[in-house]
């Protein structure tokens, strides 16, 4: 019998691909620390049973028609919106996602993101580094308190609920807004216009679906207090970064910390020029814990497929 070929797209962390080699698979490892170009991607992955993705490959009906082998492609991340899913179904291709591993650093960063915008702690940072800082000052760069604010959650799934448990600590009230009620949830359920109208702090953390594509646009943002913090840990394409970056040159909202952005790794030049906003280079998971968990799991699904039994974490229901 031959040996499954498993194509890996670019560089990955510890344990990397050792648990594909362990599991006796041939593996065409592009080790390198950059996405990679769609020619070269489909020559990668043209032989393979089982494609090891991450969120910076597009997996779409071209790349499935170059790879007739497939059987699995594993996404290195909890977002599969980089793959055409309805494609891989019409092809018998599973696809998995690695959830759980990362909701709380996830979740984490979230904070740290709300947190840097309530208290303006890009603005300081910079202020210090560049020597600019005379002395302590009672009215410099004063923040934002969060106790007895709301803090309003876009999508209460895994992540949305983890930052809600944290929010305990900081004494907010927390309302949201998702596709269903979440049973057994502190926090109330609020309708869309609700969650903009009443949040301090508004949270996004759904998925990027057709549905969710610019739900915060000028309207959404205009419908926001003008004293509300937006944050975005989720994907990019929710905000209509444009009507964002308008909105906060304005004063429609106040201010915004963002990890993620519409096209990626471009960022809205608007959005460089504002001191209102935090920007991350999409650091959500970005711990050793959850980045080694990630590979593990994404490499366990491999293992798993490619020896006909079930994933651990799967998108589609294909078997
Ligand atoms: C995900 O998993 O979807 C993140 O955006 C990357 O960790």
């Amino acid at each position: 019998m031959s040996v499954p070929v498993v194509a890996v797209t670019r560089q990955i962390p510890s344990p990397g691909i050792a648990p594909l080699q362990q599991a006796g698979f041939e593996v065409r490892y592009r080790d390198v620390d950059a996405a990679c170009p769609t020619a070269e991607l489909a020559e990668l992955v043209g032989p393979a049973a089982g494609l090891f993705c991450l969120l910076s490959e597009r997996v779409d009906a071209a790349l499935l028609d170059a790879a007739p082998n497939l059987r699995i492609v594993a996404n290195m991340a909890v977002g599969f919106d980089n793959i055409d899913v309805p494609a891989c179904t019409e092809r018998g291709v599973m696809v998995t996602n690695t959830p759980d591993v990362l909701t709380d650093a996830t979740a984490d960063l979230t904070w740290a993101l709300l947190l840097a915008v309530a208290r303006r702690i890009g603005e300081g940072e910079r202020l210090v580094r560049a020597g600019g800082w005379s002395g302590w000052r009672p009215g410099e760069l004063l923040g934002t308190s969060l106790g007895g604010k709301t803090l309003g959650i876009f999508g209460m799934g895994k992540i949305g609920s983890a930052v809600a448990r944290r929010a305990v600590g900081f004494e907010m009230d927390v309302i949201y807004h998702n596709r269903r009620v979440v049973p057994g949830s502190s926090a109330a359920y609020v309708s869309f216009a609700d969650l903009l109208a009443r949040s301090d702090v508004l949270v996004l953390n759904a998925p990027s679906t057709a549905e969710t594509r610019q739900v915060i646009d000028a309207a959404a943002l205009g419908a926001m207090k003008h004293t509300a913090l937006l944050v975005n840990t989720a994907r990019g394409p929710l905000v209509d970064e444009a009507a964002l970056v308008d909105a906060l040159r304005s004063g429609v909202i106040a201010g915004a910390g963002l990890d993620v952005y519409e096209a990626e790794p471009a960022v809205h030049p608007g959005l460089r020029e504002l001191d209102n906003v935090v920007l991350l280079p999409h650091l959500g998971s970005a711990t050793h814990e959850a980045r080694a968990a990630m590979v593990q799991l994404a490499c366990d699904n491999l293992v798993a497929v490619l020896n006909g039994e079930l994933p651990l974490s799967s998108v589609t229901s294909l078997r």
